[in-house]
């Protein structure tokens, strides 16, 4: 398996990938915002993505924004394909993207925001820390990407304070970032379910 920084030889990938996103979000059935091919190929012609190959075959993707100026950084829209879940490919893939957007812009804060669990724990075993939306970009064409997410109606209801995602933040300044105790899955896993039923108990009404 190779995971390296995406390059032009890798634009053929974007469709799959993008298809790959859109299968997902289907079964997941909680959202994903979705992505175009078009949208793909600019990130991995500027470098700004990282891919994982197996034999000549797509395996997993994820790709880095920018925000306010270069303030904040997103590593975003990571996919990895049904046929390498579970083998801790999506780690790799988060580890390696988080090494490279420290590198490339090394003042950044890095952030994502998720409703997975897999990601908010590989996350925080990363070193990011659960925030509200107020410690994140205010640029609204970040927030305009959860458009094709099914629970932008919840965004939009609490004035963008809130939503079914949690935010994580990783801030390089800080190496105490880095975790030395054990995650606590159910923590996070009952934050999820008190979100789902609040907000779309609401929404039903
Ligand atoms: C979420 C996703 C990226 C995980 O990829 P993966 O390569 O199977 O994940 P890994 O094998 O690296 O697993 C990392 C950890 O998350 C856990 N995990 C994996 N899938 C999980 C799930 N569906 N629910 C809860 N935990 C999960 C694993 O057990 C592992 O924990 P461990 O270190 O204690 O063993 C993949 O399932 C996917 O592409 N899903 C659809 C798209 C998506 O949800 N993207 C995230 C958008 S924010």
């Amino acid at each position: 398996m190779k995971i390296v920084v995406a390059n032009n030889l890798h634009i053929k990938y974007a469709e799959i990938i993008c298809e790959t996103i859109k299968e997902s979000s289907k079964v997941r059935g909680t959202g994903i915002a979705e992505r175009t091919p078009d949208y793909v190929s600019k990130k991995i012609i500027k470098g700004d993505a990282i891919i994982a190959i197996h034999n000549d075959e797509f395996a997993g993707f994820c790709y880095i924004e920018t925000w306010d100026n270069k303030e904040f950084v997103v590593n975003s829209g990571l996919i990895v394909h049904p046929n390498f879940r579970n083998q801790g490919l999506a780690k790799k893939i988060k580890k390696r993207i988080l090494e490279y957007s420290k590198e490339k812009y090394p003042d950044a804060k890095i952030f994502g925001i998720t409703t997975g669990l897999a990601v908010l724990k590989i996350n925080y075993e990363l070193g990011y820390q659960p925030v509200t939306f107020s410690e994140l970009t205010t640029d609204e064409a970040f927030w305009n990407g959860c458009k094709t997410c099914k629970n932008y109606d919840v965004l939009m209801r609490t004035d963008k304070k809130m939503c079914l995602c949690t935010g994580m933040l990783y801030d390089p300044k800080y190496e105490k970032n880095i975790k030395t105790h054990q995650y606590n899955s159910k923590v996070l896993s009952r934050l999820k379910n008190i979100k789902q039923a609040l907000f779309l108990k609401k929404n039903k009404k």
